[in-house]
């Protein structure tokens, strides 16, 4: 298989219907490409059953919202339309990535007459992270880059445009040796890494922080409910850096990184802690149910 998203063989779900996985494209004067008014889901099926997948279809919708775009799907086509994704590609454990975009109809900062596009593609994609680091934890840095506050972007949408300072982030990680950045807010607070929400555990309590700029993920919200089910004390509450230094675990939450477990943060160090083992293993059961 080429490494280029370009060229791989398949099937794509595109505005309705199924076109070649090569013959899925759009016109450079596409307005999402100009002015990054595009919105997507990134899911994981497991054993042929998509994890949450209703859960992100209205996400996606709702993203749409957010930016004035009506996703011209309801949440049962959206449903239909995956898992028929699913079959003509053969995948039973796969990624997912819908994306909805406005069309070149017209271009400008008004788009008010652009067509909302939709497509669904999906592939096998085992790990997010490189599988060694599972019993060591990977490597973070803080980013440069900080998180805008709810009134300055469309925080709560998966918004394409928000992944601007998450790919620069990441880049920045990377030519440093790290697996990825932990990225701050406006405020200065932790917040989440550059796809995956943060988690940490200070003195046997799991602490996470309130999803006010940032997107409160599926993945999150789960390991939530599995910490209070499984009576992990937990609490919602802003987080500064300084604080990073007297923890003793952490890691991270998302579709596609799952439940992984941070081993550094600048010079500090983490070891894999039972706390970030009982959710992962958790986790890792329930997705496969
Ligand atoms: C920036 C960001 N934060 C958090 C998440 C985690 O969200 P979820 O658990 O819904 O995948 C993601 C992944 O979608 C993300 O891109």
């Amino acid at each position: 298989m080429s490494t280029s998203f370009e060229d791989r063989t398949g099937l794509i779900w595109y505005n309705g219907g199924f076109v070649n996985w090569p013959d899925a494209k759009f016109h450079v004067l596409t307005h999402g490409l100009h002015y990054a008014s595009s919105v997507f889901e990134g899911e994981r099926a497991y054993k042929g059953k998509i994890f949450r997948s209703e859960d992100h279809s209205k996400r996606l919708i709702k993203s749409g919202e957010i930016l004035g775009m009506t996703i011209p799907y309801s949440v049962e086509e959206l449903e239909k339309a995956k898992y028929d994704v699913l079959e003509k590609n053969n995948l039973t454990d796969a990624y997912i990535r819908p994306v909805a975009w406005r069309g070149a109809e017209q271009l400008g900062i008004s788009a008010q007459q652009t067509k909302i596009h939709v497509a669904i593609a999906a592939w096998e994609w085992p790990s997010y992270y490189p599988a060694e680091i599972r019993e060591n934890g990977i490597k973070l840095i803080t980013a440069p880059w900080h998180r805008p506050a709810a009134d300055c972007a469309p925080t709560q949408s998966k918004a394409a445009g928000l992944y601007m300072i998450c790919t620069m982030s990441k880049h920045w990680a990377e030519e440093r040796g790290c697996h990825d950045a932990l990225m701050l807010d406006y405020r200065g607070h932790v917040v989440e890494a550059t796809s995956a929400n943060f988690f940490m555990v200070k003195n046997g309590v799991l602490v996470t922080p309130p999803p006010d700029c940032f997107l409160n993920g599926l993945t999150r919200q789960t390991v939530i409910e599995l910490a209070k089910k499984l009576e992990v004390p937990f609490e919602e509450r802003f987080i500064m850096p300084e604080e990073l230094k007297d923890v003793q675990e952490v890691f991270l939450t998302g579709t596609a990184a799952e439940v992984t477990a941070v081993g550094k943060i600048n010079d500090q160090t983490y070891t894999v802690g039972p706390v970030t083992r009982k959710l992962r293993d958790a986790y890792e059961k329930l997705v496969q149910s």
